[in-house]
C-alpha cells in the first residue's frame, strides 16, 4: 500500500454552526467531532503522517484530544491561517522532508471511512490530483446576480466535490504559490489543480461524507453514527 502523508485542515470557526467556538471541537455522540475524523483516518494503513492544521487559540485543545485517542501515527500541530486555502498551504509548508503525496481531509467531514481513505491512496499511486466525490442528486441551476436562472447543467456530469482530496506535494504546492500570485480564491485545493490546467480524477465518494456546516447537518451525523454503532 502507499504510504500517505495527511493534511487535515481545521482551522474555521464554524460561523454557520451559529456556536462559540470551532465546530470541529463540538461533541458528536460522546466526542468532539474532530476526534472522529482522526480516529477515521488513523484506521486507514495507508497514512504514515498527519498534519492537523488550526488555529493557535485551539491549539490546546486540538492536542489535548490527540493525546487522549493515542494513535498508532505522528500527528503534527501545524498554525492555520484566515481561509481554509491559507490553512492548507500552511499544511503543505509543514510537511515532513520526503513526503511525495498527501490526502488533504477536512476535519468536519468526521463520517469518512477508513476505506475512502485507503481507495485515495491506492488511487494516489497512479494519479497526481484526485478528489472524492458524488453524483448530485438535484438539478442544479446557474443563476445570475438576479436570481434569474442561466442554465440549467445536464445532471449527468454534475459531481459534488467531497474530501479527501489527494495529490503530487511538488505540483499542489506550485499550484498554490499560483494562486497566491494570481489572487485565486478557491473552496478546494482540486480547483487550483485545475485552474493550473492539471487533471483531476474523481474517486468515488460516500454519501455519508458529510460535511459538518449547519446543526441539522449535526444532527444527521449522529443519526448516521447511531446507526453505524447499533445504537437506537
Ligand atoms: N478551515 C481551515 N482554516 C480556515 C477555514 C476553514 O482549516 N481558515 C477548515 C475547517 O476547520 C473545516 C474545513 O476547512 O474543517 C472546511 O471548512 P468549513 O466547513 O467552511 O468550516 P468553517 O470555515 O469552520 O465554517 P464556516 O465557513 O461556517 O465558518
Ligand atoms: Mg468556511
Amino acid at each position: 500500500m502507499t504510504s500517505i502523508h495527511l493534511l487535515i485542515p481545521a482551522a474555521g470557526s464554524g460561523r454557520r454552526m451559529g456556536s462559540d467556538r470551532n465546530k470541529v471541537l463540538l461533541d458528536l455522540m460522546g466526542l468532539p467531532i474532530i476526534a472522529w475524523t482522526l480516529k477515521a483516518a488513523a484506521q486507514s494503513e495507508a497514512v504514515v503522517w498527519m498534519g492537523l492544521v488550526g488555529q493557535a487559540g485551539d491549539r490546546a485543545a486540538l492536542e489535548a484530544i490527540v493525546n487522549r485517542l493515542s494513535l498508532p501515527q505522528p500527528v503534527a500541530f501545524i498554525e492555520g491561517g484566515s481561509t481554509r486555502q491559507a490553512s492548507v498551504y500552511n499544511g503543505l509548508l509543514g510537511l515532513p522532508p520526503g513526503a511525495t503525496r498527501v490526502l488533504i481531509h477536512d476535519g468536519a467531514r468526521c463520517l469518512a471511512t477508513p476505506d475512502l481513505f485507503n481507495r485515495c491512496a491506492a488511487a494516489l499511486a497512479k494519479q497526481s490530483g484526485l478528489v472524492a466525490a458524488i453524483p448530485v442528486k438535484d438539478t442544479i441551476k446557474l443563476v445570475d446576480a438576479n436570481l434569474t436562472v442561466e442554465a440549467t447543467p445536464d445532471r449527468q456530469r454534475l459531481w459534488a466535490a467531497q474530501t479527501p482530496q489527494g495529490f503530487d506535494i511538488g505540483l499542489l504546492k506550485q499550484c498554490h504559490q499560483q494562486g497566491l500570485d494570481q489572487g485565486w480564491s478557491v473552496t478546494d485545493d482540486a480547483a487550483l489543480f485545475e485552474q493550473c490546467g492539471l487533471p483531476v480524477q474523481i474517486v468515488p465518494g460516500e454519501e455519508t461524507n458529510l460535511k459538518v456546516t449547519t446543526p441539522m447537518d449535526l444532527a444527521i451525523a449522529e443519526f448516521i453514527l447511531k446507526q453505524r454503532l447499533g445504537q437506537p
